[in-house]
C-alpha cells in the first residue's frame, strides 16, 4: 500500500509556501541576506518545532519567514517546494501565499508574487506540474488591511485565481472579511478559506454562507454538527484537511484519534494535504502514509482521496478530466 500511495498521482490543494521553508534553506537565505536568526544551528530550529496550538506555531513560522527579501527568494523556496512534490508524484497544486507576511517587513507585493509565479511556470515546463496561486490574507490583520492588499494584487490577477483566509482563527470569524470577500468575487477570484481547524462550526457555516467558499481549508470541527455534515455531503464541499498538522497543532491528540476517515466515510470530500511541510513532520506523500498507517486505510479510500483532490481543484473540467483518466490508468495498472 505505502508504495501505491507514493506512486499514485495525486493533487496537493493546502500548501502554505512559507511553511515549506526547510531549516537548511532558511540558514542559507539568511546568510545571503545577512539576516540574523534566532537560532544557533539547524537543530535548534528543528527542536523548537514543538508546538501547543496553532499560535504557538504562527509565532515561529513568521518569524522564519524574516529571511525572504528578494525576488530569488520566493523562487528558491517554491521551486525547493515543486521538486519535493514532484518527488511525491503530485501532479497539480495549489499554492497559498501570505503577502501580508512580507508587505508588513517591506517586501514588495511584486516581489513576492513574481518569485513565486516564475517558479510556478518553470515547474510546469520542466517538472509537468501545473499549479494555481491563491492569496491567502491575514485574519489577525484589519479588514482594511485585507482590502489594501486584494488592490495590490489586481495588477497580477492573471497569476491568482483565488483568495483565501488564514493564520489565527480563533477571535478572528470569516464574518469580519465579509466586505473583502465580496470584493475579491466581484473582481473574478474564487475564493476559500481556514474555518473550523480550531474554530468553532459556526466559523465553516459562516465561510460558505458569507465568503461563498468553494472549499474549506480544515474544517474537521464539522464532526459536532450533524446539520453542517449534511450540508457539506450533500454539496460536496471540498474539505482539504491536513493529518500531520492537525496531530503537530493538537488539534487531535493523535493520528489514531483524526477523524479523516470517518468523514470520508460518511461521503464527505475530503483531501488529503501537508500544509506547511517543513514545520509538521512531512510533504504529501507523508500525510497519506502516517494517516494510512494509523487509521487502516483501504486502497478504496486513498484513491478516493485523489479523486476528490482532482474534481476539488480549480482547474478546468477537461484539464480534471485528464488528471481523473490519469489516476483510472494507474489504478487499473498497479499490481496492488
Ligand atoms: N498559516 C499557515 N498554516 C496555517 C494553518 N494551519 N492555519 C492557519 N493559518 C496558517
Ligand atoms: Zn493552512
Amino acid at each position: 500500500m505505502e508504495t501505491f500511495i507514493r506512486n499514485m498521482p495525486k493533487a496537493e490543494l493546502h500548501i502554505h509556501i512559507e511553511g515549506s521553508l526547510e531549516p537548511e534553506l532558511m540558514f542559507a537565505l539568511a546568510h545571503r541576506n545577512g539576516v540574523r536568526l534566532p537560532f544557533a544551528s539547524i537543530d535548534e530550529v528543528r527542536n523548537a518545532y514543538h508546538f501547543t496550538d496553532l499560535q504557538s506555531f504562527l509565532d515561529i513560522y513568521y518569524a522564519g519567514a524574516a529571511v525572504l527579501r528578494q525576488e530569488q527568494d520566493f523562487y528558491d523556496l517554491t521551486w525547493a517546494y515543486l521538486e519535493r512534490a514532484r518527488g511525491d508524484n503530485v501532479r497539480h497544486t495549489e499554492i497559498f501565499f501570505d503577502p501580508q507576511t512580507h508587505t508588513e517587513r517591506g517586501v514588495p507585493f511584486e516581489t513576492v508574487v513574481t518569485g513565486v509565479h516564475r517558479a510556478l511556470q518553470q515547474g510546469e515546463r520542466t517538472l509537468g506540474i501545473t499549479s494555481n496561486l491563491i492569496l491567502c490574507f491575514l485574519r489577525h490583520l484589519s479588514a482594511e488591511a485585507a482590502m489594501a492588499t486584494l488592490e495590490q494584487a489586481l495588477p497580477f490577477r492573471e497569476w491568482i485565481v483565488g483568495v483565501g483566509l488564514d493564520s489565527s482563527e480563533r477571535g478572528h470569524p470569516p464574518a469580519k472579511f465579509t466586505n473583502v470577500f465580496d470584493r475579491a468575487r466581484s473582481e473574478g477570484f474564487v475564493t476559500v478559506a481556514h474555518a473550523g481547524e480550531e474554530g468553532p462550526p459556526d466559523y465553516i457555516w459562516q465561510a460558505l454562507d458569507l465568503l461563498k467558499v468553494s472549499r474549506i481549508d480544515h474544517g474537521v470541527r464539522c464532526e459536532e454538527d450533524a446539520q453542517l455534515i449534511e450540508r457539506l455531503r450533500r454539496q460536496q464541499v471540498p474539505l482539504t484537511v491536513c493529518p500531520l498538522s492537525n496531530v503537530k497543532l493538537r488539534v487531535f491528540e493523535h493520528m489514531g484519534a483524526h477523524n479523516l476517515k470517518r468523514l470520508l466515510n460518511l461521503g464527505l470530500c475530503v483531501t488529503v494535504n501537508s500544509d506547511d511541510p517543513a514545520y509538521f513532520g512531512g510533504y504529501i506523500n507523508d500525510n497519506f502514509i502516517a494517516a494510512h498507517q494509523a487509521l487502516g486505510l483501504h486502497r478504496d479510500h486513498v484513491i478516493q482521496l485523489s479523486r476528490n483532490a482532482f474534481r476539488a481543484t480549480f482547474l478546468d473540467v477537461s484539464a480534471q478530466q485528464q488528471l481523473l483518466d490519469e489516476l483510472a490508468r494507474y489504478v487499473g495498472e498497479s499490481p496492488y
